[in-house]
């Protein structure tokens, strides 16, 4: 086959056979396909676009790039959740071990965060002990015996997406919704869950910044996982605000173990009841019927907090062990008295990641106990000279370019003026 012939086929706006896809996938992943020539074809796609069997197709062609984990000989039904990301994002924390209680097995595969959104992985690492990377054996061992795994992929899963993830951070072609969902559903299908809930983000604090491109993405990605044998469904939620009321490594976690707890914010319990429901419903489990349980129950009953012990331990961490805080902090006090408005998500999760608590690039290090604090959400009452923000740092020098970062990222205004948004915006099956 002739790569030229490929890219000019997709260039003038043509569909790519089963046979090109396959070939030019396998092709530039063993490396007979240059950069250069894979760059062309990812713009030929961003610009004209793929239709749902090319797509389905090209997924198909990077996972069976690589391996693909079995966990259909597990006693429980596995059901997994992707999020598109966000800020303050820590839902999988929670959500796992609920899930968990209730009858089902999540095989979860994580990432680390880059840019202004955290990474799962970097949370959880923040918990003295707690492993990230797993052989396929002791991940196995550990969704046995606690119904739950989080830890990173392995690179034998989709090395495709690996090297074309890479080449399309470089090329200006990562956002494409074809090119996206691929991405994210081949790592998905080669975890080996049989049923997937997407979390979409949809606000000025994700990946996609309004509905319409966000509720294309969960069209996009939905199809591909039913087309693929696995039940999925997506919400698209709300993420022009951050989730709950701290946004850094260890903060989240201490904030996810109060929701364990059966405390915590409201929108992080709401957000991770929901799709705990929709995550048994799609393994087939439905809560609050035939002895299983409603994960509203599991959470404040002690077991969800139970079974996020269990699975802290089987990776190596101390779920009692105090999380480590930052050197420094500084507070920001609320300029005027009102009600708060709007809370920028982006913004908050800027000045995270210049306290420290993401990074620049994929090698740096993470700060533990960097992030913020809010101490407002929208629709609550501020007074002025009162605290809005905590920042945290390990160096002081950090402080000023963050709180510059929160300086146009909210509003204080009327009751009057402001309207509650409602966290799940819709549902795609
Ligand atoms: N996340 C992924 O895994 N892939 C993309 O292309 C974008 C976000």
């Amino acid at each position: 086959m002739d790569v030229i012939e490929v890219i000019r086929a997709k260039r003038d706006g043509g569909e790519l056979t089963p046979e090109q896809i396959d070939w030019v996938i396998g092709a530039y992943t063993r490396g007979e396909v240059a950069e250069e020539q894979m760059s062309a074809l990812a713009m030929a796609v961003f610009l004209r676009g793929m239709g749902r069997a090319e797509v389905g197709r090209w997924t198909e062609a990077m996972l069976s790039s690589g391996d693909r984990l079995d966990f259909s000989d597990l006693a429980r039904p596995t059901t997994d959740k992707h999020s598109t990301g966000g800020v303050g994002d820590k839902i999988t924390l929670p959500l796992t071990p609920t899930v968990a209680a209730c009858g089902a097995a999540v095989p979860q595969l994580s990432g680390r965060g880059l840019g202004h959104t955290g990474g799962t992985l970097d949370k959880l690492e923040s918990i003295p002990g707690w492993r990230a990377s797993l052989s396929t054996e002791e991940m196995r061992r550990v969704i046995t015996e606690t119904g739950g795994v989080i830890c990173a992929a392995g690179t034998g899963l989709a090395p495709a997406d690996r090297k074309l993830y890479a080449l399309r951070d470089v090329t200006g072609t990562v956002e494409s919704i074809p090119l996206i969902s691929a991405s994210i559903m081949s790592k998905k299908l080669a975890e080996g869950t049989g049923a997937l809930v997407l979390d979409v983000k949809v606000g000025s604090g994700a990946f996609m910044k309004d509905a319409g491109s966000a509720r294309e993405l969960a069209r996009t990605m939905v199809d591909i996982g039913n087309d693929h044998g696995v039940r999925t469904v997506a919400l698209l939620t709300d993420m022009a605000t951050p989730l709950g009321r701290q946004v850094g490594n260890a903060l989240e976690v201490a904030e996810a173990v109060e929701v364990l707890s059966g405390g915590g914010p409201g929108d992080v319990v709401e957000l991770t009841v929901a799709l705990a429901r929709e995550m048994l419903t799609a393994a087939g489990l439905t809560p609050g019927e035939n002895g299983v349980k409603d994960p509203a129950q599991a959470l404040r009953d002690g077991s969800a907090l139970e079974s996020w012990k269990q699975l802290v331990r089987a990776q190596g961490g101390d779920p009692d062990a105090p999380l480590p805080e930052a050197a420094e902090r500084r507070v920001v006090l609320s300029p005027s008295s009102g009600v708060l408005t709007r809370l920028d998500a982006y913004q908050v999760g800027l000045a995270a990641w210049r306290l420290g608590a993401g990074r620049a690039r994929k090698e740096d290090a993470v700060s533990f106990g960097a992030g913020v604090t809010l101490h407002a959400k929208p629709g609550e009452e501020v007074q002025a000279g009162e605290p809005l923000f905590t920042l945290h740092a390990d160096e002081p020098e950090r402080f000023d370019r963050a709180a510059q970062a929160l300086e146009g990222a909210f509003d204080i205004g009327d009751a009057a003026e402001w309207r509650t948004r409602p966290l799940v915006i819709d549902r795609i099956s």
